[in-house]
């Protein structure tokens, strides 16, 4: 078990290159299956989530060749299972987009029914919607979600919700289905134009990704391609907040900066400059930070993953702060860490009200989640002295080597083990 020690309270300077999006890459891997036929994908983030899909991939009958640094040649032509083993797609919830992916080449897939997570309940009857719409049937028994239906055959599909993982599952499922699918009230965000683009390089018909409807026209067969992967938004907020909190003056590359403004926007709200430059941003703060009001939404709305960074920068800004979640039911359990480093803030269900003070002070510190941890590492950074932050795995899920990334803007960030002997906690 390893933690992070941080000695905070210098302000963060230099120049840090993104990698890439992990909310693309845990449905790009999959999609591979589709192919029935070589993919090299580019820009792969190193992080634990990508390892867990390539083994996922490997364990399915694909063979998985690293061919250089975040580049991998996956050959799916071999795959010859339908079943993600139970272990595996436990260890991720966006194991489900192998269901997607295997209904729409084998006519069949099989993974552990995702259940609720730190963030409230996780339902897949969206998913589950457009695949029965599109001829299938659902099995829920034993804890698996068992998908079925040959011959699938293109439909409508209107989303009662606007969702990421059913919009991409539709894709994945419909790309080889007979006829046209029309998918309405679909979720817009990077990602899903990402994996459009890497469906349609394989030969896809997908169409309108980035609207509120997407229309494809089933293909008989798909073939590999070459593909580099977007961006992490997410990667690239979380050093612009970093950056903000600390003072500091950072360049941050490798970005695509329309896919940022909900996140930018924001930040100038909040009192910090964003200079756009092509491919990178250059973040540093003119005066105080000021108070402002977020509410979460589907993109283009600022983006809930984002949220927990915010809050943690408007516990510092000048004034009374309002974080509404409009994605999910809860969002806010980092607080109670916040709470413990000095910061003002009151939860009411979905709603933070957050009255700004000065600095925040180093502490014992837990993350919850993958987001909420990057939080506790911008709130660690700003602090002036030493915090611990333990539970790492979830940071390191999607977050490629943070410490080295920090460390090279000048953050005081170690990762250590901890002794066993400090490991049994009172609750
Ligand atoms: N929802 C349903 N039914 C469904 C699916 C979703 O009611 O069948 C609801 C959810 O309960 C939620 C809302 O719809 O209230 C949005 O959920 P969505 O399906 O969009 O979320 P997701 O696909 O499960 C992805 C990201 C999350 C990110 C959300 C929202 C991946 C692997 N995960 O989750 O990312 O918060 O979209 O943008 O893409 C993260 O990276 O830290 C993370 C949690």
């Amino acid at each position: 078990m390893e933690k992070f020690v941080i000695n905070g309270g210098k302000p963060l300077v230099g120049e840090v290159t993104v990698s890439g999006a992990k909310n693309a890459a845990v449905a790009i891997l999959p999609a591979t299956i589709l192919a029935a036929d070589k993919c090299i994908i580019e820009n792969l983030p190193e992080i634990s989530d990508v390892d867990v899909s390539l083994e996922i991939l490997g364990d399915l009958g694909a063979k998985v060749r690293m061919l250089g640094h975040n580049t991998y040649e996956i050959d799916t032509t071999h795959v010859n299972c339908t079943a993600v083993p139970d272990d595996l797609s436990r260890q991720m919830r966006a194991s489900y987009y192998f269901l997607g992916a295997l209904l729409g080449r084998f006519g069949e897939g099989q993974v552990a029914m995702p259940g609720g997570c730190n963030l409230g309940p996780r339902p897949i009857d969206q998913h589950l919607k457009a695949f029965t719409a599109l001829g299938a049937e659902d099995v829920v028994e034993c804890g698996q979600v068992r998908v079925h239906g040959c011959g699938l055959k293109g439909t409508h599909v209107f989303f009662d919700t606007v969702s990421v993982g059913a919009t991409m599952n539709a894709m994945l499922s419909a790309v080889l289905a007979e006829g046209q699918t029309v998918l309405e009230n679909v979720a817009k965000e990077p990602h899903i134009v990402d994996l459009a683009n890497f469906l349609n390089m394989m030969g896809a018909d997908v169409r309108g990704a980035g609207t509120d409807v997407i229309k494809i026209r089933g293909r008989k067969a798909l073939h590999g391609c070459t593909y580099s992967i977007i961006p992490d938004q997410i990667e690239a907020g979380s050093y612009m907040v970093a950056a903000a909190i600390t003072g500091g003056n950072v360049l941050v590359k490798n970005v695509i900066p329309k896919h940022l403004e909900p996140i930018t926007a924001k930040l100038e709200l909040a009192g910090v400059v964003v200079e756009e430059y092509d491919d990178a941003v250059r973040v540093y703060r003119a005066g105080d930070l000021l108070a402002t009001k977020i509410k979460t939404m589907p993109h283009p709305g600022f983006p809930t993953d984002m949220q927990p960074l915010m809050t943690v920068l408007l516990s510092v800004a000048k004034g009374t702060s309002i974080v509404t979640e409009g994605i999910w039911e809860n969002r806010f359990r980092y607080v109670d860490e916040l709470i413990r480093m000095g910061a003002n803030i009151q939860v009411d269900g979905r709603v933070a009200v957050i009255e700004g003070v000065p600095e925040l002070q180093p502490a014992p510190l837990r993350a919850s989640d993958l987001r909420a941890g990057a939080a506790l590492v911008a709130a660690a950074l700003s602090a002036k002295g030493t915090s611990e932050i333990e539970e790492i795995s979830h940071i390191e899920r999607g977050y490629e080597r943070m410490v080295e990334k920090l460390q090279g803007l000048g953050a005081d960030i170690k990762r250590v083990k901890k002794p066993a002997s400090a490991m049994p906690e009172a609750l």
